[in-house]
């Protein structure tokens, strides 16, 4: 599914519906993660006019995101905390290290890559989430998020080509896409998003 090379492992379903309220705090660091990401590319590339409008707006979704992720972690009585590491992100910052392509923006086209990756991942693993989560209400926003996270992934994916052109965008996504799978064999099941 868009460009992942390893589905989910079997059992991440289960961890995750064993305690939907940590899979529920994590998600609300993903989506602040995913705003900040966003704010930070636009604040150190303002020179990509398509890049600047299109990730501010996805600032803003995952942003609503954040709110409506607060919205049913207090539905639940569940207390929010500051988030602990994060082993699949950082894992993942650390497979581009040492390779980047030596191309003009070869830094901006691995944080565009990354970016798709983790879009990719978390709209398959609401796929699951949607197919599995014991509530109707549960199970049509998460139907709802991995449509927008579709989305983002084509967003990274593009505004990489409009940077370094289709084919090394194409290329380093898809090396990316074989460390990122790696990583997520190695990784235990963790009733997280990633
Ligand atoms: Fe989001
Ligand atoms: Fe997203």
């Amino acid at each position: 599914m868009l460009g992942l090379l390893t589905p989910t492992p079997d059992g991440w379903i289960d961890a995750a519906l064993s305690n939907l309220d940590a899979v529920l705090l994590d998600h609300l660091h993903c989506e602040l993660k995913a705003a900040s990401n966003a704010t930070a590319l636009v604040a150190r590339y303002p020179m990509f006019p398509t890049l600047v409008r299109s990730l501010s707006d996805l600032a803003r979704e995952e942003l609503l995101h954040v709110q409506q992720v607060f919205d049913e972690l207090e539905r639940r009585g569940v207390r929010a905390h500051p988030p602990g590491e994060d082993p699949y992100a950082l894992a993942l910052r650390r497979a581009t290290q040492g390779d980047t392509p030596r191309a003009e923006h070869g830094a901006l086209l691995d944080r565009l890559a990354i970016g798709a990756l983790i879009e990719a991942r978390s709209c398959e693993r609401f796929k699951l989430l949607e197919k599995h989560a014991p509530t109707e209400a549960l199970r049509e926003w998460y139907g709802e998020l991995f449509a927008s996270e579709a989305r983002h992934f084509r967003l990274f994916a593009s505004l990489a080509e409009d940077a370094v052109g289709q084919e090394l965008a194409r290329k380093r996504i898809a090396q990316l896409a074989e460390r990122e799978a790696e990583i997520v064999e190695r990784l235990p099941l963790e009733p997280r998003v990633h």
